[in-house]
């Protein structure tokens, strides 16, 4: 009972907090917000939904996050949270405690592997960015992030 208990109080809390990823700090989540587009006001489009253009895969790697009490299986859970920007956060911050690396091996898992996460997926990461057009842009918009 007291056990059931603990442990539904941990599930509530991880849903309102989101779990905790090292080096995924809030500047970095605004940071990736921001070299994503962070469009506030972006619903969806070419498949990529809210301020952090996720796709629909990517919530399902994520392990489906939705607003409260929605099912993750009802038609829109995935539009209606990732255009949430706190719901499309934990979206991001499940995806990186899966699929957080160190992409580009300079020993250390940080808000730059995560952009390459973004940009990449989460299973092959670490192709640089300033290979391409896109990629050059990400990259610029990172440098301007302040941590
Ligand atoms: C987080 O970043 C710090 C500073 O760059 C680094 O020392 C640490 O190893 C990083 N954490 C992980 C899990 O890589």
């Amino acid at each position: 009972m007291c056990l059931k208990y603990f442990i539904c109080i941990l599930l509530c809390l991880c849903t309102v907090f989101g779990v905790h990823v090292s080096n995924l700090s809030g500047a970095c989540l605004r940071c990736l917000c921001y070299v994503a587009g962070c469009d506030m006001s972006h619903g969806c489009s070419g498949g990529y939904c809210g301020p952090f253009y996720i796709s629909k895969l990517y919530w399902i790697d994520a392990g489906k996050p939705t607003l409260p009490n929605d099912d993750p299986e009802r038609d829109e859970a995935f539009e209606d949270c990732a255009r949430d920007y706190f719901c499309s956060i934990r979206v991001v911050e499940n995806y990186m405690a899966k699929f957080g690396k160190d992409c580009n091996n300079d020993g250390v898992t940080n808000c730059f592997d995560f952009m390459m996460i973004n940009y990449h997926g989460g299973r092959a990461c670490s192709d640089p960015l300033f290979l391409t057009d896109h990629g050059r842009r990400w990259l610029a918009k990172f440098q301007e992030c302040r941590f």
